[in-house]
């Protein structure tokens, strides 16, 4: 049961989450039609050491992978890879337009800061609660951010933009702001407060990516059983339901971000994946078309999307 000032560590919660996702950066990874390339997913999820979530990525339990019931051939997995592939190029293209100021909300396992190649000056913020941070700082201990990563661990419900202004955050400067996996998370008033704050310390030419829908309303109650079956079964235990608040009642970011005149444009989930040559499979179909990939532009006068 969620509270408002519910924290966790990696391995309880919405820290979970984070190596759920990462476990299936690493799976992917390791196809060897693989669509990206996130050599740090596995590392980090090895590091929690659980057999669990090892397996998970290695793709040796049958139940975990099997279409139908599984987390990485479902709707989970499929929107996973796109989202990737979305929010790489997003992040590629803000540099290619100058921008050296980049924001992870709620970074979790991501590895972007040491896995893209930035150019030099780029700042990347990453905020999380704090145990979160302290496990992704431990486990790459060995490696070197391809950026100036800078830390800011903070419960993103609290008054995290002086804890990042704190950090040397300038928002004088254009930022690309990401904020991929998170939005469920927080209750409706708690994104308002969020998106109210991203708009603040947006300086022209700032843009903001995100991902956000109904998820997984389109499932059957007997596909939501066996997939929690499967993955209990193998020791995992992660409740989506029970961790997201309500899509209903919930601003609609594309909207609120077109009424503030940023430029709103979409990505579509099922064309990134079948563009590149991966079929997405019948089950999955349905629900990957609510998941909605967003990037918003604050303009300077002469920008578009
Ligand atoms: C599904 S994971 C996504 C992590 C990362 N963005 C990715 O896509 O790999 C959700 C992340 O949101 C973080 N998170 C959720 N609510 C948060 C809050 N109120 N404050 C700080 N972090 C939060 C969790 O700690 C977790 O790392």
């Amino acid at each position: 049961m969620r509270t408002d000032d519910d924290s966790w560590d990696i391995t309880e919660s919405v820290g979970a989450t984070a190596i759920g996702v990462a476990a299936m950066r690493a799976y992917e990874t390791r196809r060897a039609d693989a669509l990206f390339s996130d050599p740090y997913a596995e590392k980090l999820v090895e590091a929690v050491g659980s057999e669990n979530w090892t397996a998970m990525l290695r793709g040796t339990r049958e139940d975990l992978r099997e279409q139908g019931g599984s987390f990485i051939q479902g709707v989970m997995g499929y929107f996973l890879i796109a989202r990737t592939l979305y929010f790489d190029k997003y992040f590629a293209d803000a540099m290619d337009v100058g921008v050296r100021q980049f924001v992870i909300l709620a970074s979790g396992l991501d590895a972007r800061a040491y896995r893209m190649q930035w150019p030099s000056g780029s700042v990347v913020f990453e905020l999380d609660q704090p145990k979160v941070l302290e496990f992704k700082a431990k486990a790459l201990a060995q490696d070197t951010p391809a950026a100036d990563r800078r830390e800011v661990p903070i419960d993103l419900r609290q008054d995290w933009p002086k804890a990042l202004l704190d950090k040397g955050f300038d928002p004088a400067e254009p930022t690309a702001w990401l904020a991929e996996g998170l939005l469920r998370y927080l209750p409706g008033d708690a994104q308002d407060r969020l998106l109210d704050h991203v708009a603040e310390l947006s300086a022209p030419g700032s843009r903001m990516a995100l991902n956000i829908g109904p998820g997984e309303r389109a499932l059957s109650d007997d596909f939501r059983k066996r997939r929690a079956e499967a993955l209990a079964k193998n020791g995992i235990r992660v409740d989506l339901e029970q961790l997201w608040y309500p899509w209903e009642g919930r601003t609609d970011p594309r909207t609120w971000f077109a009424m503030r005149g940023w430029l709103v444009r979409e990505g579509d989930p099922v064309a990134l994946l079948q563009d590149r040559g991966r079929t997405v499979l019948g089950a999955a179909l349905p629900d990957m078309s609510t998941h909605i990939l967003m990037t918003a532009i604050r303009p300077r006068g002469d920008d578009t999307l």
